[in-house]
């Protein structure tokens, strides 16, 4: 028997922006760094860390919507990294994305059934009457109806737009949809409903989510995978339902511990890492924790820490939990 594809498999992917950094001085800043992450078919890798551990580059790197500066992207068992023309322009109909706020996603000007027309009007050639009937049957799927074409998105409450943003999606029949924040701008009540909806499609069409989220309660609700990501790295990796019960990585725990339970006897904790999130640029050479971990030691300082195996699945880049 032959093991089944990933949907997704990111290797080494890296990414450097070139700043200013005063006068005519320039620094390097390492959004992405050596990033390795896979996603199989019907599965939702969730990605987590503080707001600028590289998330959305990572996202964008991803959809080549940016360029690596190192590293490769395999959709599919197909390197895509280097790919342009019409070749792209394919694999970009197998990977789509919803944006955090719907609102701004969706132009202004064009009707609902424009925007989810668009991707078959651009990726497969149909013209606007061979389109009309799959995104009346989109719109359906997403919980609106056919007569919501005629809209403009000012027509629209939150959830139905963020509705319209995963049936522009969907359109293509993509194998991975990245979700950054799909729900994070929407009332809670709309929030579950759209959460739903989102797994009953994944179960449907057997689709990959790579889902961006500060809100580990909605992680935990979705994930069947997690990544931490910490200043560009991935610290922390496995079944999201082990990390959860037992996370290894300090950075992993600070999270956890500082997010509200489901429980509401448990108290959440704040106080766990010293300090702030240090900016990208000023990076220590070794573990990018230290100097906020409450168990570094000298050593870590100038000791770069790899994600290790620690079996179950899991990965965990810190030498005191492998
Ligand atoms: N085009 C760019 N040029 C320079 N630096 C950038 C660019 N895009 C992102 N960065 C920097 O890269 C780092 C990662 O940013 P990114 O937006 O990926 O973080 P994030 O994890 O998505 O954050 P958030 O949770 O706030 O959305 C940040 O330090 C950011 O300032
Ligand atoms: S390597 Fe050291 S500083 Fe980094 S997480 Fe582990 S103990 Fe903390
Ligand atoms: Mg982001």
């Amino acid at each position: 028997m032959t093991a089944a594809i990933d949907t997704l498999a990111v290797r080494d992917l890296t990414k450097i922006f070139r700043i200013k950094t005063g006068g005519f001085r320039q620094s390097d800043l390492k959004a992405v760094d050596g990033v390795d992450i896979s996603i199989s078919p019907g599965r939702t890798l969730a990605v987590v860390g503080e707001s600028g551990s590289g998330k959305t580059t990572l996202a964008r790197l991803i959809l080549r919507l940016l360029e690596p500066t190192r590293g490769t992207v395999l959709l599919e068992d197909v390197d895509i990294t280097g790919m342009e023309g019409a070749a792209l322009e394919e694999k970009r109909a197998r990977m789509q994305i919803v944006f955090q706020d719907p609102y701004d996603s969706l132009s202004p000007w064009q009707t609902v059934g424009r925007t989810v027309a668009e991707p078959l009007l651009l990726h497969q050639n149909l013209s606007k009457q061979q389109a009309a009937e799959p995104v009346a049957a989109m719109l359906e799927r997403v919980g609106l109806s056919p007569e919501h074409a005629r809209r403009y998105p000012h027509e629209l409450s939150g959830g139905q737009a963020q509705r319209v943003g995963i049936a522009r999606a969907m359109i293509t029949n993509p194998a991975l949809v990245v979700l950054d924040e799909p729900t994070s701008s929407l009332d809670m009540s709309v929030q579950s409903q759209i959460l739903l909806l989102l797994q009953s499609l994944q179960e449907e069409r057997n689709i990959s989510y790579l889902f961006i989220s500060h809100d580990l309660t909605v992680v935990r609700y979705i994930a069947h995978d997690l990544a931490v990501m910490y200043l560009g790295k991935v610290v922390e990796a496995g079944p999201a339902a082990r990390i959860f019960a037992s996370p290894r990585h300090p950075y992993t725990e600070a999270l956890l511990k500082a997010a509200p339970r489901p429980d509401p006897a448990h108290k959440t904790e704040h106080v766990y890492l010293v300090g702030e999130q240090p900016s990208a640029l000023d990076r220590a050479p070794g573990c990018p924790l230290y100097g906020r971990c409450p168990i570094a030691e000298d050593v870590c300082a100038d000791t770069p820490q790899e994600l290790a195996d620690i079996g179950a699945g899991r990965r965990v880049a810190c030498w005191k939990r492998t």
